[in-house]
């Protein structure tokens, strides 16, 4: 998919620069050529000679030297790339993009370029979550530069969060869904996925079995048509796919917030199996045992309902609002009522009584209910009702005639 394909990849000043010497490796075995760029920072983490031998090509380091401007201008090296790779996207690097600054080789390639740009951003949890570059990040959404990552996990500097690169092979099927001539290119498609947690207490909270692997596979599925997949995902057990832009979430009311955020979208499938209700009096530290043998008594509040609420926004309503409804009686003629009740356009209904198998398990048996009447499809495994899925978006986005 990457042959014959040109990335210029900027890699920026933080630890994860030594997973793009990985990167480079990765787009090289599938036929890409790369030409690197190394900012000053970088060169602290990885050296000039490892980029250019892994890569094959001269890495480019200085906005004034004379020598590159002789053989290839910087205006000429933004373009003659087909895709701009950022990786890793420091705090500083996204800084200086959302702030439009050109005060070194790779800033002013990035403001020079007339070619989509994906980012990896790495860095401390502490940074990432700042209002500084939170602020950034929203303004670069806002300018279509595209993103994979951060992951969440452990990182160089010993703490936990988000913040840490994504792998080079996720990086690379973001490439591959950028690069590709799929129908869904330059389409924006938002997917909730997985359980949502509603706290009791600190520790406990209430949950439900889904294991996020039908969401998981639709994104991917998405992406692998060249849509710009943003994936809200509750606590799932199933990892998130690579090359989406990952948005964790616990409980319902920050994945509605997280839906709205990642707002404008093509379309919206809201695949997560949402808590209807969440705990009113959840106590702000751990509930004890008393010794009366009385148990807590529960008050319980009703979610906000994400479907619903898309589907009936007065301004900027998705062209597609699809939701999913696991049933456990009455599949159809309760998903058909779900789908007017709510007024999306498609509902996913599934028969998740625990002899099916389906809820956490690998196979799925749908029906598909839009305006025109509930079509079965035979049970397939996920990526397979996935591939399906996305293929229908598409067509329903009129994507690719
Ligand atoms: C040991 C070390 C690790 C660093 N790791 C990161 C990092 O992972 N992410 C980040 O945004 N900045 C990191 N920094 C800070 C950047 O290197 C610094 O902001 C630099 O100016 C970024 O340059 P750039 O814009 O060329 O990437 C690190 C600094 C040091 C000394």
């Amino acid at each position: 998919m990457l042959s014959g394909k040109r990335i210029l990849l900027i890699i920026g000043g933080g630890i994860a620069a030594y997973k793009s010497l990985d990167l480079i490796r990765r787009l090289r075995e599938r036929g890409a050529a790369v030409t690197p760029v190394l900012t000053r920072a970088g060169e602290e983490f990885v050296t000039p000679l490892s980029v250019a031998a892994l890569a094959g090509e001269k890495c480019y380091r200085h906005l004034f030297d004379l020598t590159d401007e002789a053989e290839m201008g910087h205006i000429e090296l933004s373009r003659a790339a087909d895709l701009v790779v950022v990786a890793p996207a420091t705090a500083d690097l996204m800084a200086k993009m959302a702030g439009g600054h050109a005060d070194d080789l790779a800033s002013t390639l990035l403001m020079a370029t007339d070619k989509k740009v994906l980012i990896a951003p790495a860095m401390n949890v502490r940074m990432w979550l700042h209002r500084a570059t939170q602020r950034n990040i929203a303004m670069l959404r806002a300018d279509d530069i595209r993103f994979v990552g951060p992951n969440e996990g452990d990182m160089a500097c010993g703490e936990y969060g988000p913040g840490r690169m994504a792998e080079p092979l996720e990086i690379v099927a973001g490439i591959e869904a950028m690069m590709g001539d799929g129908p869904l290119q330059g389409r924006h498609v938002v997917v909730t996925s997985g359980p949502t947690h509603e706290p009791i207490d600190p520790v406990r909270y209430i949950a439900n079995r889904s294991s996020g692997a039908q969401g998981t596979a639709l994104a991917r599925a998405l992406r692998d048509l060249g849509a710009r997949v943003t994936f809200v995902t509750g606590p799932a057990s199933v990892p998130p796919p690579g090359g989406v832009e990952v948005v964790q979430i616990e409980t319902a009311r920050q994945m509605l917030d997280a839906v709205k955020t990642a707002l404008p979208a093509d379309a919206v499938i809201c695949a997560a199996a949402v808590a209807d209700w969440r705990v009113a009096n959840a106590s702000g530290s751990k509930m004890k045992k008393d010794g009366s043998g009385k148990a807590p008594a529960l008050d319980f509040a009703e979610n906000p309902d994400i479907l619903a609420t898309i589907s009936q926004m007065k301004k900027g309503r998705p062209a597609l609002v699809v939701g999913f409804a696991a049933e456990t009686d009455d599949v159809v003629a309760h998903a058909t009522t779900k789908r007017e009740r709510k007024h999306c356009d498609w509902i996913v209904a599934n028969d998740v009584r625990p002899a099916t198998g389906i809820m956490g398990g690998t196979e799925n048996a749908v029906t598909l209910i839009s305006e025109t009447g509930a079509e079965e499809w035979p049970r397939l495994p996920k990526d397979e009702v996935a591939r399906g899925l996305a293929a229908r978006i598409a067509a329903a986005l009129g994507a690719g005639g």
